[in-house]
């Protein structure tokens, strides 16, 4: 079987995001506490944070965290996680059912990005808070006046504001799950004015207002248009986030989860600019994909509802799905997904970054690795930078219960014209077929293959563990360049990465 990929090099899709490779620290379960954050691990510095972690989020190659929540922030009391340990209160943790000790807040957060090199992201509580703390809280953070807040944050021992610019109003506020959960309505005006009392500190912040929980929702589409017919002149992006059960599908339907996700994508872009015609305004809203990947969400629903009452357990394990060589291959085609939207998703944080349905897996007091899905984001982050380019794809095809026929293979071009390097990612959804690959890039001005590796795991329920961390891993590929066409073969149930020079 053969495929053929054509790009138009004259036709970018749009600038990708340094954005694009985000992910997400929530207060849940054992992200934050035995995480990134474990003051009496082994390799633990002066403030708490593993630095095995840390290398390891490094090399994952995540540029932005959007932090505390979640579901967690809808009854979070900011205040509670700053100032000295030992007056910081412990608190009863409605959303996960676990004891809260706050020995971790925003400005740890601060420190952490700082030495990683991240850029935060945070949300605000609009469950059960609204403007006025919004606003103490982005005094606190980035406040420059002799005021109350910001000189809170100097006595806690931060002279300098932190100069935050992404802003999330709220988590999930359609979910009936959430603390604080509003109609659309309801949470339209509380956005809106939350978003107007913050843009009076600092015109320039960059706000996202709520979107939809997941396409299934029965409000989505009536939710974000009344959102933005409300808030369109106040924010910049509305969120979506988006989880795929592999168990709630046939597996060829599940490694084709990226038709879903463009569904969902398509959906959201096309309601806001249905409201932005309406308001006959020139300004886009973005999307920010801020919650994304593989869950089996199905095995946590129905341990969710056996917490025994009294038991409130402090850094509990919550939703630490163990990844499988076929997880992997989703969340590259995810990837390919999102970078096709370049253009509109100008921010996305795979959920999320360490334990919880997480890349990077730790023990408490011992070892950090790498779950087979951390592959995709770290290749993906490290060369699918500049422009992305539409992979025109004459397809084979390959049948799943949930869609139909599809294309068996999915790709995505990028091109960096500053550093003259870009790249081919490619998902053979295919579990029976290998596809010959030819892809015609010399029109962007690709003169040689620096490196190709492949996922093509031998066993698609193999994964990696603290004792067999490498057991899926991506392997050197071949491929082959001439007269700017590259060929190469795509095994079956492949995700293939070529950084192209
Ligand atoms: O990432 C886990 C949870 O999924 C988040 O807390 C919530 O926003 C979503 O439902």
């Amino acid at each position: 079987m053969t495929a053929r990929i054509s790009v138009d090099a004259d036709r970018p899709i749009g600038r990708i995001s340094p954005r694009m490779y985000g992910s997400f620290v929530e207060h849940m379960g054992r992200c934050v506490y035995t995480g990134i954050f474990e003051p009496d691990h082994p390799t633990a510095d002066a403030n708490g944070l593993r630095q095995d972690v840390m290398e390891l989020v490094r090399e994952l190659g995540v540029t932005t965290v959007r932090y505390p929540g979640g579901n967690f922030v809808s009854n979070y009391r900011w205040e509670d996680g700053v100032g000295p340990i030992q007056d910081r209160p412990r608190r009863l943790e409605l959303a996960w059912h676990t004891t809260e000790p706050n020995t971790f807040g925003t400005d740890q957060f601060m420190t952490w990005c700082d030495q990683a090199g991240i850029e935060p992201m945070l949300a605000i509580n609009l469950g059960t808070r609204g403007e006025t703390d919004a606003v103490n809280l982005l005094d606190y953070v980035n406040g420059q006046a002799d005021t109350q807040y910001a000189n809170l944050r100097r006595t806690n021992g931060h002279e300098d504001p932190y100069n935050v610019r992404m802003w999330c109003l709220g988590n999930e506020m359609d979910g009936p799950w959430q603390v604080g959960h509003k109609n659309a309505e309801d949470y339209a005006y509380l956005a809106l004015s939350t978003a107007r009392a913050m843009h009076m500190v600092d015109q320039d912040l960059e706000l996202v207002a709520c979107g939809s929980a997941a396409w299934e929702m029965p409000t989505f589409g009536d939710w974000e248009r009344t959102i933005l017919d409300l808030a369109y002149d106040e924010v910049d992006y509305i969120s979506l986030h988006r989880y795929v059960d592999p168990d709630a599908q046939d597996r060829a339907s599940f490694l084709a989860a990226g038709v879903d996700l463009d569904r969902f994508i398509d959906g959201v872009i096309a309601t806001a600019d249905a409201v932005g015609a309406k308001h006959r305004s020139n300004k886009k809203i973005m999307v920010s994909v801020d919650e994304w990947n593989v869950w089996r969400l199905g095995a946590w629903n129905s341990i969710e509802h056996g917490f025994a009452p009294d038991d409130w357990p402090e850094a509990a394990p919550r939703i630490e799905d163990v990844y499988t060589g076929a997880d992997a291959l989703v969340v590259g085609g995810l990837l390919i997904s999102l970078l096709r939207h370049a253009d509109r998703v100008k921010a996305a944080s795979m959920a999320q970054l360490v334990n919880v349905i997480a890349p990077i897996m730790t023990e408490k007091g011992g070892r950090a690795w790498r779950q087979t899905t951390f592959h995709p984001f770290a290749i993906a982050s490290r060369i699918a930078r500049g422009q992305a380019y539409d992979a025109v794809v004459a397809s084979p095809v390959a049948g799943t219960e949930r869609y139909g026929e599809i294309d068996a293979v999915d790709a995505v071009v990028t091109w960096d014209e500053e550093t003259g390097t870009g790249s081919l990612l490619a998902l053979n959804r295919s579990l029976t077929d290998a596809v010959d690959v030819t892809a015609a890039l010399g029109a962007l001005g690709v003169s040689r293959v620096k490196a190709a590796q492949i996922i093509a795991p031998d066993d698609l329920d193999a994964v990696n563990t603290a004792d067999d961390p490498d057991r899926v891993h991506p392997v050197p590929h071949e491929v082959t360049l001439a007269d700017g066409v590259l060929a190469t073969t795509l095994p079956p149930a492949s995700w293939l990465a070529v950084e192209l020079a």
